[in-house]
C-alpha cells in the first residue's frame, strides 16, 4: 500500500542551459496527497519538464532553477522511491531484455519480496492489457520485438507494479488504440483507487480520465500557470475540407506479407496509393503498421509478395531498382520517399532544427538561397522558428515530431509515409500537421499514414485495416 504524496511549487522557475527564455516561471500551486491532476497546456509548454522535475530526473547540468519544487515537503531527489514516472516516449524506457523483467526491475530496485515481486508483474501486465488469454506477449517475450503501443503498456505496467505514492503519467495513451486507452485508464484508475495515489496526467485528451480526475492545472505558451479550475479543455479542432482529385499509382502491392528479420511475417491486404491521396492504415497495437511503413518506404525488404512502383517514383531507377523501395540507393530514396518514424528521436542527425529541414534540400541540390526560404516557411508552418537553432534532442515530444515531419517531406517527395503524425500535438499544431499532410497530398504526393486518431481518419481518403498479427507460413 503506497502512502500518497503531496507536491508543491513555490515561485518555482526551470531554464534549459542554452534557451533565451526559461521553460517555466513563477510556477506556484500546490496538490493534496491523493489529488488526480490533468496537467494540461500547448506543445512545448513545459508539461514533460515539470513531470521530470517532480520524478528527479532533470540533471542539474541541464539547467538551472529557482524558487521551489517539493514532494512530500522535501525535494524530488528525496522523494525518488515514492515517485512513479512514465515518460512521453516509451522507446526511452526500455531497460531488460524480457517483458516480465522489465516490469519487475522496479520492485526489485525497492527491495520487494521476490514471490511478491512476481505477483505484481503478473497481476500488473494483465491489467494494462499486455498479457493474458488469447495475447501473443508473455513474460518471456523480448522486449525489442514490442511495438510502440506495446511499448507504453509495458512501461506503465512497471511504475504501477512497484505501488508508487506519486503517479506521473505523460501522455501515457498517445500510441495506443482505442481498445488500448480503455485498458490503460482503466488500469491506472484501479490503482489510483486501490492505492490512494496522487496523480498527475498528460494527455492532450483528457476525454477518457474525465472520471477519474479532481481538477486542471493548466499552463500557458510561455511556461506560466494559467489556471487552475476544475474545467477540462475540450479538443476543438479545425475542420480540413476533404476534396482531393485522386492521379497516378505511386505504388500498389499484390499478396505483400511484411516482417522484421527474425519476426513472423504478417501479410498485408493490397495497397493501391495514388497521387493526391492520403491513406490512413488502422489497426491494433502490434498488427504490423509500423513494419509495413518501413517496408513502403524502402527500410525493410518485403518478406513476399510484390511491390509494384508506379510511373511518379520510376524516373531515373535503373530496371534492377524497380521492384521494390529497399533495393533504392539512399540519394534515390531521399528524393521519392519521405518517411517519419514512430520516435522521431532516431532520424534526427543534425545539430539544431534549422539544418535538420535543411538537410535533404542539400542533398537533392536545391539552391542555397531557394533551400534557405524553404526551410523558413516550413519552421513557420509547424510554429517552430523561434526554435530553428536549438539542438532537436531538446525539443519537446510534439515539436520533435513537427520537425521530424518537415524535415522528411520538405523536398515534396512523391511517397510520404508517416508513423502517428498527430500523436502529441494540441489543437493548433493539429492543425498544423493536418494542413501540411494535405497540402502535400493536393501537390502530388501520395500520402500514407498510421493512425488511431478518430479526428485524422475523419480527413483521409482510405482507410486500410490490418488483422492482428496474422502469421503466414
Ligand atoms: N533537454 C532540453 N534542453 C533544452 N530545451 C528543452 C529540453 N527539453 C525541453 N526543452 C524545451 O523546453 C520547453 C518545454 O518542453 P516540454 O518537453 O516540457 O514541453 P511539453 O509541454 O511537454 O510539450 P509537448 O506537449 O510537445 O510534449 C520547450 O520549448 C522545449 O523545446
Ligand atoms: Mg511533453
Amino acid at each position: 500500500m503506497s502512502v500518497p504524496v503531496g507536491v508543491e511549487a513555490r515561485d518555482w522557475r526551470w531554464q534549459f542551459s542554452g534557451r533565451p527564455q526559461p521553460a517555466l516561471h513563477d510556477l506556484s500551486f500546490s496538490i493534496a496527497p491523493g489529488e488526480r491532476i490533468l496537467l494540461s497546456g500547448p506543445s512545448g509548454c513545459g508539461k514533460s519538464t515539470l513531470l521530470m522535475a517532480l520524478a528527479a530526473v532533470l540533471g542539474a547540468d541541464q539547467g538551472t532553477e529557482t524558487g521551489l519544487l517539493l514532494v512530500n515537503d522535501s525535494a524530488p531527489d528525496a522523494g525518488r522511491r515514492l515517485t512513479g514516472l512514465v515518460m512521453q516516449d516509451p522507446e526511452t524506457q526500455v531497460i531488460m531484455e524480457r517483458v516480465g523483467d522489465d516490469v519487475a526491475f522496479g520492485c526489485e530496485n525497492f527491495a520487494v519480496p521476490r514471490d511478491e515481486t512476481w505477483r505484481r508483474v503478473h497481476a500488473s501486465l494483465a491489467s494494462v492489457g499486455l498479457t493474458g488469454p488469447g495475447l501473443p506477449v508473455t513474460i518471456d517475450t523480448p522486449t525489442a520485438i514490442l511495438s510502440g503501443g506495446q511499448k507504453q503498456r509495458l512501461a506503465l505496467a512497471g511504475v504501477i507494479a512497484f505501488e508508487p505514492g506519486l503517479l506521473l503519467l505523460d501522455e501515457p495513451t498517445a500510441n495506443l488504440d482505442p481498445q488500448g486507452v480503455l485498458d490503460v485508464v482503466v488500469a491506472v484508475s484501479r490503482v489510483v483507487r486501490e492505492t490512494g495515489c496522487t496523480l498527475i496526467v498528460v494527455d492532450h485528451n483528457p476525454a477518457p480520465w474525465e472520471q477519474l480526475l479532481t481538477r486542471v492545472i493548466a499552463l500557458d505558451s510561455s511556461g506560466g500557470l494559467a489556471s487552475e479550475s476544475a474545467d477540462y479543455p475540450r479538443v476543438n479542432r479545425a475542420r480540413v475540407p476533404v476534396t482531393r482529385v485522386p492521379g497516378d499509382v505511386v505504388i500498389s502491392t499484390v499478396n505483400l506479407s511484411v516482417g522484421r528479420p527474425g519476426q513472423p511475417a504478417i501479410s498485408v491486404p493490397d495497397l493501391t496509393l495514388r497521387a493526391g491521396t492520403i491513406t490512413a492504415l488502422s489497426g491494433i497495437n502490434g498488427s504490423g503498421k509500423s513494419t509495413l511503413s518501413l517496408t513502403l518506404g524502402g527500410l525493410l525488404p518485403p518478406r513476399s509478395g510484390e511491390i509494384i512502383v508506379g510511373a511518379p517514383l520510376r524516373h531515373g531507377l535503373r530496371p534492377r531498382q524497380v521492384p521494390s523501395p529497399h533495393l533504392w540507393p539512399a540519394r534515390s530514396l531521399v528524393r521519392r520517399v519521405g518517411s517519419v518514424f514512430q520516435s522521431p528521436e532516431n532520424q534526427f542527425v543534425q545539430p539544431t532544427a534549422a539544418s535538420e529541414v535543411g538537410l535533404a534540400l542539400r542533398v537533392t541540390g536545391v539552391k542555397r538561397h531557394e533551400a534557405a526560404e524553404r526551410v523558413q516557411s516550413r519552421l513557420e508552418l509547424m510554429g517552430l522558428v523561434d526554435l530553428a537553432s536549438a539542438h532537436p534532442f531538446t525539443l519537446s515530444g510534439g515539436q520533435k515530431r513537427r520537425l521530424a515531419l518537415v524535415s522528411a517531406t520538405v523536398t515534396q517527395p512523391g511517397l510520404v509515409v508517416v508513423d502517428e503524425p498527430t500523436f502529441g500535438q494540441d489543437d493548433d499544431s493539429w492543425s498544423d500537421v493536418v494542413t501540411l499532410l494535405d497540402e502535400l497530398a493536393r501537390a502530388g504526393s501520395a500520402v500514407v499514414i498510421t493512425t488511431h486518431d478518430p479526428d485524422l481518419l475523419a480527413v483521409v481518403d482510405h482507410i486500410v485495416t490490418l488483422s492482428p498479427m496474422v502469421p503466414v507460413a
